[in-house]
């Protein structure tokens, strides 16, 4: 197979899709790959190291296009790029399809295969390419916040740990998935007072269990979010509701009684975000604004901010799919790994993803019947 590594032209992205292990890795088992020149600089990845790996660089974004079978990104393709994907190729990335109705226009119309990392799903519901991103992401999401509540980059002034004598900041997370845990995890470590809530109780359970008393659970329903809202220093948005718009849980009435100098960090801005007041994603360049004396941190690619750590563990959840997909081919790749057959968002012109087509209002059709088994 060819494989096509691009460059990623997103605000501040600096993660590539493959490390130079995972290039020598597929070059060893006889693909090409194709790497944009500069792809891994920014994260201690040079060309030459790609080189060394088996990789061939080319110089534009439009010859890794125009020559591989595969391309393997991080982010959507965004808009310049829409003109330079082929008829037919296969696409590997994080999509989002289900706020992206032009970019899925364009994947039917050029009857590109899209498998869209973020769906990959196992048969417990556990999405394994997604929970790299989102234990970073969960992570990152604290270290932000108490960034922004120190003076200097316009909060209040609270150490989230708090010193003997002051009470330390109060971080509600919601959401008790993987961004949820990990973000309470490192807010717990920082010594912050903690609340996560979930609309699963049992998810709830299994926080209360790991982190034994440690941190305060609450089920997740307007009432609930209006009074700890009001409360809380730093807000972590981490809801997933797979392949659909995230839900505006977060109503405008709620942040305008919130303390002003607090924070908001809406993780889930990358399917639409939970806060009312947040109408569109930000950019690392610009990733803040101020609403009701309440700063907003909302940007899509948290992970990119700590992009080497983020480039490594990827490819770690990512490259056993990969694999299968150029060893085995498209079709017998999605017949024999169920999870991967989940990932599918588009083929041959045809939505095949029920949430997004749900999402989006448009036709959907059953991969199994496209393929035929
Ligand atoms: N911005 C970024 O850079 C970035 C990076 C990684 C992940 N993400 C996003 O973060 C979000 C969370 O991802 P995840 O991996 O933790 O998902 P997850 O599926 O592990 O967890 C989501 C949780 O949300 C809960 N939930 C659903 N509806 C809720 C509601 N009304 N109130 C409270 N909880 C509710 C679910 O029960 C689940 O526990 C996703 O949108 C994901 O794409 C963003």
């Amino acid at each position: 197979m060819i494989i096509g590594v691009p460059k990623e032209i997103k605000n501040g992205e600096n993660r590539v899709s493959l490390i130079p292990s995972s290039v020598k890795f597929l070059v060893d088992n006889d693909n090409i790959v194709y790497v944009q020149k500069g792809a891994g600089e920014r994260i201690g990845f040079s060309d030459d190291l790609y080189e060394a790996s088996g990789a061939k660089i080319l110089e534009s974004l439009e010859d890794v296009y125009s020559k591989s079978e595969i391309i393997v990104k991080v982010k959507e393709p965004l808009k310049e790029e829409y003109a330079l994907l082929k008829n037919e190729q296969t696409i590997l990335t994080y999509f989002h399809l289900a706020i992206e109705p032009e970019l899925t226009e364009v994947l039917l119309k050029k009857k590109i295969t899209a498998i869209a990392y973020e769906t990959i799903e196992k048969e417990d519901g556990s999405l394994p390419a997604l929970y790299p991103m989102s234990e970073i992401a969960g992570k990152m999401a604290v270290q932000i916040g108490a960034r922004y509540l120190e003076n200097d980059f316009g909060g209040v002034g609270k150490l989230l740990s708090g010193v003997p004598g002051v009470y330390p900041a109060r971080v509600l997370i919601i959401g008790a998935g993987v961004v949820g845990t990990n973000a309470a995890r490192l807010a717990i470590g920082m010594g912050a007072n903690v609340t996560i809530m979930d609309v699963n109780p049992f998810k709830l359970q299994a926080v209360d269990s790991e982190f034994k008393g440690k941190i305060s659970t609450v089920i997740s329903n307007e009432f609930n979010l209006e009074k700890y809202i009001q409360r809380s220093d730093l807000i972590i948005g981490a809801v997933l509701i797979p392949s659909k718009k995230a839900p505006h849980i977060v109503k405008e009435y709620m942040v305008k009684n919130m303390k002003k100098g607090s924070v908001i960090v809406d993780v889930s801005i990358d399917q639409g975000g939970i806060f009312e007041t947040i109408d569109a994603p930000l950019s690392l360049e610009n990733p803040t604004f101020e609403k009701y004396g309440v700063i907003h941190y909302a940007v899509t690619n948290i992970p990119s901010c700590v992009a080497r750590t983020a480039a490594i563990s990827l490819n770690n959840y990512t490259m056993p799919y990969i694999s299968q997909l150029v060893s085995k081919g498209f079709i017998a790749a999605v017949k024999s790994t169920p999870e991967l057959y989940k990932g599918v968002n588009t083929f041959k012109g045809k939505l095949t993803n029920p949430d997004v087509a749900k999402s989006l209002e448009m036709p959907y059709s059953e991969l199994s019947m496209l393929i035929g088994f």
